[in-house]
C-alpha cells in the first residue's frame, strides 16, 4: 500500500519535473493555525524545488546560517525524494539593504559573499541559492545597481561552474525572485540564472484605499490606474524584453490581502481600508489560505470578476480576493500558452498543511495548482 503510493508519487514527479517547475517557498517555521510548521509537515513530492527563507549577510558580507539543525533535517527530505531540489534564499523583506548595497558594489565584497555561499550551501547539502529582491522593491535601484546585480549573478554562476568541475558534483542552481515590474527585465542577468520567479502578487492591496485583487490575470478595464496592473501585461513586458519564457515562473500567493468596506459598495474598486487579521496569523490586512477557506465557509458571498478572471468574497464589511480552482486553472492555461517555465508558490506554510482547516486534504491550494499544471501538460 505505502510502497504503491510512493511509486505513484515518484512517477508523477518524474513526468512533472520534465516540463513545469513548481518552486515552493517555506517562509516561516513559526506557529500557523493550530499547528507549528515543521520539517515533518513538508511533503517532499509536492514541489520540484523547495526554497528556505531567509539567510542574512553579516558585516563581512558573508552568509550567516541561522539554524544548522533545521537546514540539515530539511535537506534529509531528499533521502525520501532524490529528485527534489532544495535552495537557500537570501534577501527579502527584512534584509539589510545597506549591507547588500555595499556587497554588490565592490568586487572583493562580492567575492567574500560568493565564497560564503559555496561554503554554506555545500555544508548543509542545498542544491543552490535563490537571490530574493528586497521587498517592497528596494533593490536594485536604477541602472547602476542593475549592472552590479548582473555582475553578482555572473560571478556567482562562474564560481558555481568552477566548483562543479573541481569537485565533480552537479553544478549548484542559481535562481532569483523579483517583482514583476522590475526594470531588471532590461538587463542580461538572466543569462546567468537558471530561473526567475516573478512575485506576481501584491499588485493591489489595502494601501490603495479601494478593494482589488492582489493578483489579477487581466486588467479590470476601469480608468482607475491601479486596477490596470495585471499579470498578463507585466509578464508580456518581460517577454518583449527578450527574457526567455522558459526561465520565467509565475508566482502564486497562498494568502489574501483583506479589506474593510467603507460604504455599501462591495465590488472591485469599492472604497475600503485595511481589513482585520486572520485568527491565527494575526497580521492586519492578511489571511493565510487556511484562514481564507474558513472565511468563505462561514457564509461569505463569492463573486467572479469576468474582466480580471479571479474570484473575490465578502461578508459584512470584510472583503478579500483569493484564488480558487477556476482562477488557478485559468492562470495555468495562460502560462502554458506562453510557454513559461512553471510556477512559484509563496508559501507552503500558508497552505492548509494539516488538512484540518479547509477539509480538502493536506495542501489543497498547491495540490490544485499542481494538478492544473499536470493537466495542461497532457494536452
Ligand atoms: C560572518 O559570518 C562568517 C561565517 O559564519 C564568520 O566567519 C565571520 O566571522 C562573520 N563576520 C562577522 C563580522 O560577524
Ligand atoms: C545594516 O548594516 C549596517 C552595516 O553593518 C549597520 O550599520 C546597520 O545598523 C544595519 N541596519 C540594520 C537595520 O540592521
Amino acid at each position: 500500500m505505502y510502497l504503491h503510493a510512493a511509486l505513484v508519487g515518484l512517477v508523477l514527479q518524474l513526468h512533472f519535473g520534465a516540463t513545469h517547475k513548481l518552486v515552493c517557498y517555506i517562509s516561516s517555521w513559526s506557529s500557523q493555525g493550530m499547528a507549528q510548521f515543521k520539517v515533518d509537515h513538508v511533503d517532499p513530492f509536492l514541489c520540484t524545488h523547495l526554497v528556505v527563507t531567509f539567510t542574512d549577510i553579516n558585516g563581512s558580507y558573508e552568509l550567516e546560517p541561522h539554524d544548522h539543525q533545521l537546514y540539515h533535517s530539511f535537506n534529509r527530505l531528499k533521502l525520501r525524494n532524490p529528485k527534489l531540489k532544495t535552495l537557500l534564499a537570501t534577501g527579502g523583506q527584512h534584509f539589510n539593504g545597506t549591507l547588500f548595497s555595499q556587497m554588490i558594489s565592490i568586487k572583493a565584497h562580492r567575492t567574500a559573499f560568493i565564497h560564503s555561499v559555496l561554503k554554506v550551501v555545500r555544508t548543509f547539502g542545498f542544491d543552490g541559492l535563490d537571490l530574493v529582491q528586497k521587498y517592497p522593491y528596494v533593490f536594485p535601484r536604477g541602472l547602476k545597481d542593475e549592472a552590479k546585480f548582473t555582475s553578482l549573478a555572473r560571478e556567482l554562476r562562474l564560481a558555481f561552474d568552477r566548483e562543479s568541475s573541481r569537485s565533480g558534483k552537479r553544478r549548484l542552481v542559481l535562481s532569483t525572485t523579483l517583482s514583476p515590474w522590475e526594470q531588471m527585465a532590461g538587463s542580461d542577468f538572466h543569462k546567468y540564472v537558471d530561473f526567475i520567479s516573478l512575485m506576481s502578487y501584491d499588485l493591489h492591496g489595502p494601501w490603495q484605499g479601494v478593494t482589488g485583487h492582489s493578483s489579477p490575470l487581466y486588467s479590470g478595464g476601469t480608468s482607475q490606474n491601479d486596477l490596470y496592473l495585471n499579470i498578463n501585461q507585466m509578464v508580456k513586458y518581460w517577454l518583449y524584453r527578450k527574457i526567455p519564457a522558459r526561465k520565467l515562473l509565475l508566482g502564486f500567493a497562498v494568502y489574501s490581502r483583506t479589506f474593510e468596506l467603507q460604504g455599501r459598495e462591495h465590488g472591485m474598486g469599492a472604497p475600503a481600508k485595511e481589513g482585520g487579521p486572520g485568527k491565527y496569523t494575526k497580521t492586519t490586512g492578511f489571511m493565510a489560505l487556511f484562514e481564507v477557506c474558513q472565511f468563505i465557509e462561514s457564509g461569505a458571498t463569492v463573486k467572479w470578476s469576468k474582466n480580471q478572471q479571479v474570484p473575490y468574497a465578502y461578508k459584512g464589511k470584510q472583503w478579500l480576493g483569493f484564488e480558487n480552482q477556476h482562477s488557478l486553472r485559468k492562470k495555468v492555461k495562460w502560462l502554458t500558452h506562453l510557454d513559461l517555465g512553471g510556477a512559484m508558490v509563496w508559501s507552503l506554510d500558508l497552505d492548509d498543511f494539516t488538512g484540518t482547516s479547509c477539509h480538502q486534504g493536506k495542501y489543497p491550494f498547491i495540490k490544485q495548482l499542481k494538478s492544473s499544471l499536470l493537466a495542461q501538460r497532457k494536452k
